[in-house]
């Protein structure tokens, strides 16, 4: 079986009507990164930042996965395939996709303020200022800010050297260490940007470029697959 490496972003949940981050009208529109992205956000300015993402958390829950999320299930079905998400929802995973990495956390998540291994599922949207961990200490969003290490990168460039095809679909390729892992495929690996925009750098090399929506363009891209294999 081949291996299929898909890399999304905030893009393929667009159409679940989940904003994205640097589209007009975007999140970051609307507010600051350090105000609400930073561990010294959480730190000073701490029921802002659990207010942002409990109103995140709370569109999450009324959201569904789209046709997109759901195309890349029945990739599974010929290929061995491995999602590795930017994004902190669960869309994937409520579509049906077996083998999800979160690259920049969860947000039904919780964590520990002192044990980064003590992580929390909430059952609703809301993380309220009383929620402690076991020993009672703070839990805060299991989220990876700005400034903070990404521990899942290491696993998600293994993922991509060992990958016969890439699907980026829906992001601006702006943020790193994300960003770089689309230079860890080989050669000859098949690469395929999925977005209705060029991304700020242009279309990195070697990629076929389908411009359009994900649900429009995963779709497509799918079906080709499928065929071919
Ligand atoms: N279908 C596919 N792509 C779309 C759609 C759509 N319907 N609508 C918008 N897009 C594309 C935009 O053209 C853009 O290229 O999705 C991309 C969204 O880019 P960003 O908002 O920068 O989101 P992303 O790349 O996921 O951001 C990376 O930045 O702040 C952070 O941690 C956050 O994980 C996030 C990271």
């Amino acid at each position: 079986m081949q291996n299929v490496a898909v890399l999304t972003g905030a893009g393929i949940s667009a159409e679940s009507g989940l904003k994205t981050f640097r589209d007009s009208d975007g999140l970051w529109e609307n507010y600051h990164v350090d105000d609400v992205a930073t561990y010294q956000a959480w730190k000073k300015k701490t029921d802002l930042v659990r207010n942002f993402y409990n109103e995140r958390r709370k569109q999450l829950f009324s959201a569904s996965p789209n046709e997109a999320h759901k195309q890349l299930v029945r990739l599974e079905n010929k290929f061995n395939v491995q999602i590795i998400t930017q994004n902190v929802d669960d869309l994937h995973e409520r579509a049906g996709s077996t083998k999800v990495l979160h690259l920049h956390g969860e947000l039904k998540k919780l964590v520990s303020e002192t044990d980064p291994f003590e992580i929390v599922t909430l059952k609703d949207w809301k993380q309220t200022p009383d929620m402690k961990d076991k020993s009672g200490y703070p839990l805060r969003p299991f989220i990876v800010w700005f400034g903070e290490p990404v521990p899942m990168i290491e696993p998600a460039i293994k993922i991509c050297q060992k990958a016969d095809i890439l699907l980026v679909i829906g992001t601006s390729l702006n943020v790193y260490p994300a960003a770089g892992l689309i230079h860890y495929c080989s050669n000859q690996c098949k690469k395929y940007l999925i977005d209705p925009q060029e991304t700020n750098g242009g279309i990195p090399n070697g990629f076929i470029f389908v411009k359009d929506v994900a649900t429009k363009g995963v779709k497509q891209v799918v079906e080709e697959l499928l065929i071919q294999n």
